[in-house]
């Protein structure tokens, strides 16, 4: 089974952006590990701070059924971007919204998602860990 990792906007910063928020761990590292941690899974990463480049991976990958989800961090686009919500509803894959923090525990502007209603899931201020937690109940499908 291949699952598709796809960070959005400044989360290639992981581990130098806010520290405080967003832990110090890079994302390759984690990466790496969760690699490790499910060797029988072909984890692929994708990371983009442009809407349309995003938008071009989930039209590429969306109706590959060799994919058993796309788990997907959309960064700040989550609370704008309604172009990725449509290209979530229009492809086949199932995705899990992840965010490394509470948005809800946070600023006004990060408390609506225009991503959740389109994905199967959301997990919400776990830190990076919901990456792994995302790819668990993916392995349970
Ligand atoms: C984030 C939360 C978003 O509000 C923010 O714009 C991000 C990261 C998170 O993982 O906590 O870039 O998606």
């Amino acid at each position: 089974m291949k699952i598709l990792i796809i960070n959005g906007p400044n989360l290639n910063l992981l581990g130098k952006r806010e520290p405080h928020i967003y832990g110090s761990q890079t994302f390759e590292d984690y990466l790496k590990i969760l690699q490790r941690t499910y060797p029988s899974v072909s984890i692929e990463y994708f990371q983009s701070n442009h809407e349309g480049a995003l938008l071009d991976k989930i039209h590429e990958v969306g109706f590959d059924t060799d994919y058993g989800g796309i788990v997907l961090n959309a960064g700040a686009y989550t609370h704008t971007s309604i172009a990725l919500a449509d290209a979530i509803g229009a492809v086949k894959v199932p995705f899990i919204e992840v965010h490394i923090s509470n948005v809800h525990a946070r600023e006004a502007f990060r408390h609506h998602s225009y991503i959740a209603s389109k994905c199967v899931g959301s997990i919400v201020g776990l830190g990076i860990t919901g990456y792994k937690l995302a790819i668990e109940y993916l392995l349970t499908k």
